[in-house]
């Protein structure tokens, strides 16, 4: 649970777990885990080592899944000029941390009240550069979308729980129309 061959990744998990144990509120909670990303992306051997991750289209690895706090770490590896769909992540946070290479990140407003099923009308409300080290936080429900803006780039990913078993939204901006997503294909990976 705690075996991993790569320091700065066994620190974290380490200190995850502590943090997941003081049980604090949520805001308080999931900013903690992005200050505790932070370091994990400015990890030289870590970003080192993922360079031979494989970029693969649709698919998240799992580093960790946590048994006591439910707590989910994964990786995204993103192809050359990588562009999202506009999505949510449903019900879960994410903290969302770029350990190599450089992304631009995409936030959307929800305008309409939610009433009209299988609809949204969402707008870009803002539009920034994620480089190496930058570690957001995603709220629940918040429309975005990550763009590659390198050859190849590696996010570390910290969610609520282990994707696929709660519905993420998908969204078109232009027609408004939205669909549900279970997640990108699950692949474990020892690190
Ligand atoms: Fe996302």
């Amino acid at each position: 649970m705690t075996d991993f061959a790569t320091p700065a990744f066994a620190t974290f998990i380490k200190e995850l777990r502590t943090h997941f144990a003081r049980g604090l509120p949520e805001q308080e909670q999931w900013e903690g885990v992005r200050d505790l990303l932070k370091p994990l992306c400015a990890d030289e051997a870590l970003r080192e080592i993922s360079r031979g991750w494989e970029a693969k289209k649709g698919r998240e690895y799992i580093l960790h899944h946590d048994p006591d706090h439910d707590f989910f770490v994964g990786a995204l590896v993103r192809l050359p000029n990588h562009i999202a769909g506009v999505h949510d992540h449903g019900p879960t946070w994410t903290i969302y941390g770029v350990l190599d290479g450089h992304e631009i990140t995409h936030v959307y407003d929800r305008l309409d009240d939610g009433g009209k099923p299988g609809y949204a009308e969402i707008k870009l409300s803002h539009k920034y550069d994620a480089p190496t080290g930058h570690v957001d936080m995603v709220p629940p429900h918040v429309p975005h979308a990550e763009w590659g803006n390198s050859n190849r780039s590696v996010a570390i990913t910290v969610r609520t729980t282990k994707p696929g078993s709660y519905d993420q939204v998908m969204y078109d901006p232009g027609t408004g129309r939205t669909g549900t997503s279970r997640g990108l294909e699950l692949v474990p990976l020892a690190v």
